[in-house]
């Protein structure tokens, strides 16, 4: 990643201008009712400051996967409610399918510095994710000034991200953004070492590059959860049932190989629950076992990572400086498979060190055991933030102003 010198917020003069502000508010929602605001809250800095210095703020946000049509579950109506309640002052809701329709027009045309409104959905339209420029020039006709702080989206080049910055004057970074490019940025470029990075998660596939990139930064390498079964059978080991992507196995030499060339410690799990078979539904009671990993049953499948695993792991967090941890150790949302990750959880939270989560899966850990104030930075992004742990450049963050 580039060094960060794009213009933040508080280089742009807002006061009475239109400022459009992309945020991330894509939570999840059971039946209409936010059941995670955590990404509306990372928000509040930049649009308190905002109306705090009298500009009047358009915010905009894509929710779920709506694939270019208007879908009434998927409205942001929810959101500016919740948002009045947090700001403490209404938040009016532009409802048009459209986005950019009569509604957010006149509303935009009536406000007054300070005002706040939210525009419905941008997924709403078939042209957001494919960056198409006449949605792009709709939104920015409805601003003088463009504010980017959905870290979150800021690796997809959709038009509220990227297009929309070649209709506005200027275009800046939010608090939120520059948080986290701050805190990942500075972990991954720029660590107190020890550097421990823990990847966990069902496929190896997913985690391609952030391996490729971590193995030339990290100190200490810890890879548990589905993907390490395939490094585990890259190593020789009979690995039962497990989840197995026998399409990487050499891309898992490979890199264990690299590991050593590097001098990184790359630790996998050295023992492994198992079960018969996968838990139907997901959190049934279900029987299980452990060995060590070189002896998996033929007929068994690694759901966790083992008691001697999760004293090994912990030891190489407890010694750190700086960790990075991203995706869950076994299948947590089986109480009986959430040991491993819970291990890791409570690691982190005790370890004297920089901690910085990101991926849903391992904040969702964190929080519920009620550890995620001891952690010093858990991440608004999924896959943005893995995006970064491989070194990428985010168009969402790149299409910013340079700073002067
Ligand atoms: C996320 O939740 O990861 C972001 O909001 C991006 O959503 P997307 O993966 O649907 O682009
Ligand atoms: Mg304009």
């Amino acid at each position: 990643m580039a060094k960060f010198n794009k213009k933040t917020v508080e280089d742009l003069a807002v006061n009475g201008k239109r400022v459009l502000v992309r945020c991330d508010f894509n939570v999840p929602l059971k039946e209409g009712v936010i059941t995670d605001d955590t990404r509306i809250r990372a928000a509040l800095p930049t649009i308190q400051y905002l109306v705090d210095n009298g500009a009047r703020v358009i915010l905009c946000s894509h929710l779920g996967k709506p694939k270019g049509t208007a879908k009434p579950e998927l409205t942001l109506a929810p959101v500016a409610a919740r948002l009045t309640e947090l700001l403490g002052k209404e938040v009016l809701f532009a409802a048009d399918d459209e986005v950019v329709g009569p509604n957010a027009k006149a509303a935009v045309e009536a406000m007054k510095d300070g005002d706040v409104i939210l525009l419905q959905n941008t997924r709403f339209r078939p042209e957001e994710e494919k960056n198409v420029e006449n949605f792009s020039e709709e939104l920015g006709s409805l601003a003088d000034l463009f504010v980017n702080d959905a870290f979150g989206t800021a690796h997809r080049a959709h038009c509220s991200t990227v297009g929309v910055t070649n209709y506005v004057k200027e275009s800046a970074n939010g608090y939120l953004m520059a948080k986290e490019v701050e805190f990942l940025g500075n972990a991954v470029e720029n660590p107190v070492r020890p550097f421990v990075c823990i990847l966990g998660g069902a496929k190896v596939a997913d985690k391609l590059a952030v391996i490729e990139n971590l193995l030339n930064k990290a100190d200490t390498l810890i890879i548990g959860g589905g993907m390490a079964y395939t490094f585990l059978k890259a190593k020789g080991y009979e690995i039962g049932t497990s989840l197995l992507d026998d399409t990487k196995v050499d891309y898992c030499k490979e890199m264990l190989d690299r590991a050593e060339k590097n001098g990184v410690q790359l630790l996998l799990p050295v023992d492994t629950v198992v079960t018969k078979e996968f838990p139907d539904p997901i959190d049934a009671e279900i029987e299980t076992e452990v060995y060590d990993s070189d002896k998996i049953p033929a007929d068994k499948m690694g759901m966790d990572i083992g008691p001697k695993t999760r004293a090994l792991f912990s030891d190489a967090i407890k010694n750190a400086k700086t960790v990075v941890w991203n995706g869950p150790m076994g299948v947590f949302e089986n109480p009986q498979l959430a040991e491993g990750t819970k291990a890791v959880a409570r690691a982190l939270a005790e370890a004297d060190c920089t901690s910085i989560i990101g991926g849903g899966d391992s904040a969702a850990a964190v929080n519920s055991l009620g550890f995620a104030d001891r952690i010093t930075h858990i991440s608004t992004g999924g896959g943005a933030s893995l995006e970064f742990l491989e070194g990428k450049e985010l168009p969402g963050i790149t299409a910013m102003t340079d700073k002067d």
